[in-house]
């Protein structure tokens, strides 16, 4: 049956926060295509969830040139699904892709030269089936590429109109301010960092936000759940479908062992507050006042729906915050 979109998703639920200073608005919650849309994947519950997420106002979807598995494969497969149930919907959504991690064999298919990336994106196009991304990120920094060449592959892919906006993903907060400054000189001011950010790993308060803020750029949390442990997926033993379970290598069992104990804390909290713990995880990324969204992943309509949760997420009181940081101190 032919998709249609409810009617009712910008009824209010979900909010749009400017991106920076820039004119951009993203909604608060954004859906990530790292796993779950690769061609090991179920694609009818892939199409499910994109249809629940743009449903629910998630305006946002966001890929890499290397997401699947097997790498390119979440870019073809959605854009196949956005080709075909959501074309008139094109100038709805805000898509980004990413080039930085190994792609393919050689030595032009990883990090941050031009020719790395400017052909990676074209490779992202093709496969997304689209003339353009809204936002083309580096996705890490290249400690052997000028960042003059790496920011300027990100200002040609603006100024041939590839991309509307350049981003910058998992930079430190000093080369991130001059990666900001490069952008900013070659006229394609950087929109957005793309960081990981959640309880379990708050690095990014350590003079990150610091430099955003100053800059006006927007910051994207990615992870949020840390990989689904600030949920209740591992709070009675690793499932063995879960991302952990499965041994992908991307979350390791050594990890959720060593961090359950927190996890357990944290669930009380989120037990006293009224709500689960992973939509108490995604509402507290959204009180740090850099962050403009939080970029989820979920395997199923029924844990997006969950993590959807987190827009009713009650206010945190002084104390909630205290226990909380007591927790992850602890
Ligand atoms: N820039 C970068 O370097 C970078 C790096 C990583 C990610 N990202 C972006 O961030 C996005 C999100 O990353 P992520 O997938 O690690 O995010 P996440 O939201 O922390 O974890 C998502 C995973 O947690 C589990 N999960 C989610 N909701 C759940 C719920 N309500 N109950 C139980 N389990 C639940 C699912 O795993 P299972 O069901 O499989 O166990 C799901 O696939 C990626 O898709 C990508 O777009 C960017």
């Amino acid at each position: 049956m032919k998709y249609e979109a409810d009617k009712n998703r910008y009824d209010g639920r979900m909010n749009y926060n400017r991106c920076g200073r820039s004119g951009l608005k993203l909604p608060e919650i954004s859906l990530g295509f790292w796993h779950n849309f690769g061609d090991v994947d179920d694609l009818d519950i892939s199409r499910a969830i994109m249809h629940r997420a743009f449903d629910a106002g998630i305006t946002h979807f966001d890929f890499a040139n290397n997401y699947g598995p097997p790498p390119g494969t979440a870019e073809t497969n959605a854009g196949e699904i956005l080709k075909q149930d959501f074309s008139q919907h094109r100038d709805e959504l805000i898509i980004s892709s990413k080039a930085g991690y190994h792609m393919w064999d050689g030595p032009y298919g990883e990090w941050g030269s031009r020719k790395y990336m400017l052909a990676s994106l074209d490779q992202s196009l093709a496969r997304l089936q689209m003339d353009y991304v809204d936002i083309f990120y580096h996705h890490r920094p290249d400690p052997d590429t000028p960042l003059e060449e790496s920011m300027g592959a990100l200002a040609t892919a603006v100024n041939q109109g590839k991309a509307l906006y350049a981003g910058i993903s998992n930079y430190p907060a000093e080369l991130a301010n001059e990666a900001i400054n490069l952008l900013r000189e070659m006229g394609t001011p950087c929109l957005i960092h793309q960081a990981r950010y959640s309880l379990l790993d708050r690095w990014i308060e350590n003079g990150l936000t610091d430099v955003l803020t100053d800059e006006g750029i927007g910051c994207i949390a990615f992870s949020p759940l840390a990989q689904g442990m600030l949920t209740d997926r591992y709070l009675n033993g690793i499932p063995a479908e879960s991302r952990a379970g499965k041994e992908s290598g991307f979350l390791q069992k050594k990890q959720v062992e060593e961090q359950i104990k927190k996890v357990q804390q944290l669930n009380e909290v989120a037990k006293q507050r009224g709500e689960s713990l992973a939509a108490m995880a995604l509402a507290w990324t959204l009180t740090h006042p850099a962050v403009t969204s939080t970029l989820i992943g979920a395997s199923s309509v029924a844990q997006l729906e969950k993590n959807l949760d987190a827009l009713n997420s009650p206010e945190f009181s002084d104390g909630e915050l205290i226990e909380i940081d007591s927790i992850l101190k602890g």
